[in-house]
């Protein structure tokens, strides 16, 4: 929120993915610059919009994420910087959701993509694969530097406390220590992805962290969320307007600290939802 704010003003463009996070929604009208919106990962209609927009590329802002919050797929990020490069702009990645996760140092998909050094900004929180709170911005332009004295969510807010401080360290150090630690996400992500299909449901379109069963009926998602807490085993439930479609979301967030038979479990919490289903259409 705090850079869509700051970095552009009136005068100037801010293309981002339709399918952006609510806070870089909220950043990017703070801004009071123009705001036009793309079709969700399609790097063909980035260019178009780019096209469209002449001269006014050169104060150009394009913002997407690594991996998207909701159904946990990776942007095109290396079609998305080609587009950038043939026709200006500056480009902003948010990796809240890929940082841990992704590239040989943990550090996104960025990283994994190879075009760290095309991406202008990178943004991202402390608050999920670092189990702290706070955030981040790097970049390779020295007038990063000069955010500091413009950006108004952070000058005026307070600190983050040492113990935050401490622990995000510590959290940035094993996640670049312990390659393993990554590799043993992707293998629980994979085996609840692939159970869960197995049963019949609607995943996500690829294997990810995020792990996210869609339902049509609202109250279907409701019902099937109480069900799977009273079987211990607790997901985030999405409605729109938080989903991206006027779908439902049982969303699972995986993690490397996860046993295989807790994996299990969910799983199994989730088979007690089909027969009950059936039950229901039944009476
Ligand atoms: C893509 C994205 N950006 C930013 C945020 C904000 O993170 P935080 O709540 O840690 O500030 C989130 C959190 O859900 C997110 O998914």
């Amino acid at each position: 929120m705090g850079m869509g704010s700051t970095l552009a003003g009136p005068g100037d463009v801010i293309v981002l993915d339709a399918d952006s996070h609510a806070s870089i929604y909220d950043g990017v009208r703070l801004s009071g610059a123009d705001v036009v919106r793309f079709k969700h990962s399609n790097a063909a209609d980035l260019e178009k919009r780019l096209r469209r927009l002449g001269e006014r590329t050169a104060n150009t802002l394009i913002i997407v994420e690594g991996i998207y919050s909701m159904l946990g797929d990776q942007a095109p990020l290396a079609d998305i910087v080609d587009v950038k490069n043939k026709y200006g702009g500056l480009l902003l990645v948010d990796e809240a959701h890929s940082l841990g996760m992704l590239g040989e140092n943990g550090r996104g998909v960025a990283e994994a993509a190879g075009v760290e050094d095309e991406v202008d900004f990178t943004v991202g929180t402390f608050s999920k694969s670092l189990s702290a709170i706070g955030g981040y911005c790097v970049s390779n332009h020295a007038e990063l530097e000069a955010i500091r004295f413009a950006i108004r969510s952070y000058i005026f807010t307070a600190s983050p406390s040492p113990s935050v401080v401490a622990s995000t360290r510590v959290a940035l150090r094993l996640m670049q220590e312990r390659p393993e630690l990554r590799e043993r996400l992707w293998s629980n992500a994979q085996r609840l992805y692939d159970g869960l299909k197995e049963l019949g449901f609607q995943v996500s379109p690829e294997v990810s962290p995020v792990v996210a069963v869609t339902i049509e009926e609202r109250d279907q998602a409701i019902a099937w969320w109480n069900q799977l807490m009273h079987n211990g085993a607790y997901v985030n439930l999405v409605m729109p307007p938080a989903s991206p479609t006027t779908d439902s979301l049982l969303r699972c967030s995986v993690s490397a600290a996860h046993t295989t038979e807790q994996i299990d479990r969910i799983i199994a919490a989730f088979a007690t939802l089909v027969p009950s289903t059936a039950q229901e259409v039944g009476n």
